[in-house]
Parts: structure tokens; C-alpha cells; sequence
């Protein structure tokens, strides 16, 4: 048997990219290979990769369960046959599929740690992972740190996760609206063993934090949120990789603007009085400051334009239109 032969698996019709992949032998010949066929076709690198040696590298190691930084002297290693099929079918699902390599694997890699992803939730890419990092310098103070902190719209649960190990004190909660997305962080919670740090609540945005008799909204010292803000009439021109993304996850009406504009509007009931939210708007910035001129709105400016966080203290949200 030939390592071309258990590529033409039933049900999938071929295409020219595949045809000499019988000379293909070792690790390297696997990576190179495929960068050259996403470089042919491409795809589009965004999703955890800028460069298509870095993603078919990732592609290739992972999928043979090999560490990233796989050791100079291996990557001569042969590949086996049924190896050599499954990443010759991996391959052309990037290219011709265009499935972002992390469905393909069921892994994003967010802050260097490992989630479990599938199509049910965006692929961690979220420039909060600076801010986290930093622990939200100079807005929180490192003696001072958020004891209870809230991520709305937490998707994979990347954010609340990387939260929690960065705030070993706190309490984080995250909620989504989506119970598939719930089932994906629950998943992720569990792995990293957070189940007693990190609540995970089916809201539709701070809708349903409320406890008691009395329906008192739950209260946060920090909110972050990466809501969904792209404008549904950008979907056409979007690459297809984001088209495996859910949509619930990407868009909102108003221009990208409505979850942000009902956030801001609820945000005050659910922070403590020197709480503070943080949203991220990607390219949204420009598209605020047009239609909220006044608005109390600071800037993160040393994060880009295509990252753009906001954040608003506690006592300025109830005329955060200005
Ligand atoms: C841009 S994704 C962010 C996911 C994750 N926080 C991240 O940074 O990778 C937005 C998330 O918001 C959720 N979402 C959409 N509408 C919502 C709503 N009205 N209330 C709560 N969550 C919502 C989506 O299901 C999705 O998981």
C-alpha cells in the first residue's frame, strides 16, 4: 500500500493539491508541503498563526502529537502511512475547506495554554490577553486586586480561565447566551480544574445575574467582555475560515454596536462602586466616537486599532453617552 492510497477516502472528491503527495516521507517534507499549499490556496492565517510555516507546523506536530517545538533531529522522522492520510486529510480541509486549524485539531492555543475548541465557539484570539497579563495595570491596583470579576459573552472560556489564574483570589463568573458555548467552557474549566473558581451562568448578557427572592443583580468589582461586534453586512467580505465561526459569536446589529450600546446601558446595576467595565470593540472605535461624540468612554490606546478596548468606571456609566 502505497502512502498515497488511504487518501481517497470514500465520499470526499479529490483535487490537484493532493496528487504527489507520495513523495512525501519525513516530518519536514509533511510541513513544507503543506505550507506551500496554504500559500497556494490562501488560506487565511489569523486564527493563531501569521505565517504559513508557523500554521502547517502546527497543523503537522499536533495532529502526529508532537510538541511545537519539536527538537531539530526529529523532524526527519518518518511518517506512517495512516499518518501520512490523516494529515494529507487534515491538509486539504485547511486548504480547500478552509477550517481554521483549531477545529481541525480541537485546540487553540490562547496566553501558551491549550483550550479545547469546536465549532460552537470563537477561536481565542482576544487582545485582552494583554490586559490580563498586565492584571489590568494601572486600573487595578496590584494590593487591590478585583475580588469578584464577571466575562460576558465567555465563549471557549479562554478569558475566564486566564482570569482566574491571574487572580488567584478571585471569584470569576462568565456567562454566554449560548448553551453550546456553555458546554465548550465547562469542558475547559474542568481541564484546567477551575470548577470552584470560575460559575458559569446562561445569560443573555447581564440579564440573568440576579439572585433571591428580591431578583438583586449579582455585582462585579471587574466586567470584561469580547462581545460579538462585527456588522452583519461586512459577512460577505469576511475570508471563509471565519464562516466556521458562529455567528452568534461574530455579529450584531447596529453596525457591530448593539450588544455593546445594551452592555453599557445595564453594566452600572452590576458593578460595585469603584467596579469598572472593559470592552473590546475591535475596528469598532472609530464607529463609537461617531456616534456617542461625548461619550465617557477611555481608550486603551496602546493597544491597535484593529484591537480596540474601551473601559468605563462605575460612576460613569449612568451618562456614558455623555
Ligand atoms: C466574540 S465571542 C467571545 C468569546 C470569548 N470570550 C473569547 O474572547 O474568545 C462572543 C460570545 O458572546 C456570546 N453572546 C452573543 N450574544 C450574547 C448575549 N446576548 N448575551 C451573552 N452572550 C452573548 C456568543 O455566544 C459568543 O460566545
Amino acid at each position: 500500500m502505497s502512502p498515497h492510497d488511504p487518501i481517497t477516502a470514500p465520499n470526499r472528491t479529490l483535487h490537484p493539491l493532493i496528487e504527489d503527495t507520495r513523495q512525501l516521507g519525513s516530518i519536514l517534507d509533511f510541513v513544507r508541503w503543506a505550507a506551500s499549499r496554504m500559500d497556494e490556496q490562501q488560506v487565511f492565517l489569523g486564527h493563531g498563526t501569521t505565517q504559513y510555516w508557523d500554521e502547517a507546523a502546527w497543523l503537522v506536530l499536533d495532529s502526529l502529537h508532537l510538541p511545537l517545538d519539536l527538537d531539530g533531529q526529529h523532524w526527519a522522522a518518518k511518517i506512517t502511512p495512516s499518518e501520512a492520510a490523516k494529515l494529507v486529510d487534515l491538509i486539504r480541509r485547511r486548504c480547500l475547506e478552509h477550517i481554521p486549524t483549531a477545529y481541525l485539531l480541537n485546540k487553540a492555543w490562547f496566553m501558551g495554554q491549550p483550550f479545547f475548541v469546536d465549532e460552537r465557539v470563537l477561536i481565542p484570539r482576544s487582545p485582552f490577553a494583554e490586559l490580563i497579563t498586565e492584571q489590568f495595570a494601572p486600573w487595578f491596583l496590584h494590593d487591590a486586586p478585583p475580588q469578584d470579576i464577571l466575562d460576558v459573552g465567555t465563549g471557549s472560556g479562554c478569558l475566564a480561565i486566564a482570569l482566574a489564574e491571574y487572580f488567584p483570589d478571585a471569584h470569576v463568573t462568565a456567562c454566554d447566551i449560548s448553551l453550546d458555548a456553555l458546554s465548550v467552557a465547562s469542558r475547559n474549566v474542568g481541564d484546567y480544574q477551575l470548577e470552584d473558581r470560575v460559575s458559569l451562568y446562561q445569560s443573555d448578557l447581564l440579564a440573568g445575574l440576579i439572585v433571591g427572592d428580591d431578583q438583586a443583580p449579582l455585582c462585579f468589582d471587574l466586567i470584561i467582555s469580547n462581545p460579538p461586534y462585527v456588522d452583519p453586512d461586512e459577512a460577505e467580505d469576511l475570508p471563509a475560515e471565519y464562516h466556521h465561526e458562529p455567528a452568534l459569536g461574530l455579529f450584531a446589529d447596529d453596525h457591530g454596536l448593539a450588544l455593546v450600546e445594551r452592555l453599557l446601558d445595564s453594566a452600572a446595576d452590576h458593578l460595585t462602586p469603584n467596579g469598572r467595565i472593559f470592552v473590546e470593540v475591535g475596528n469598532g472605535k472609530r464607529l463609537i466616537d461617531q456616534a456617542w461624540s461625548g461619550h465617557r468612554l477611555t481608550w486603551l490606546d496602546r493597544l491597535n486599532q484593529e484591537a480596540a478596548i474601551f473601559t468605563v468606571a462605575r460612576g460613569d456609566l449612568p451618562n456614558w453617552r455623555g
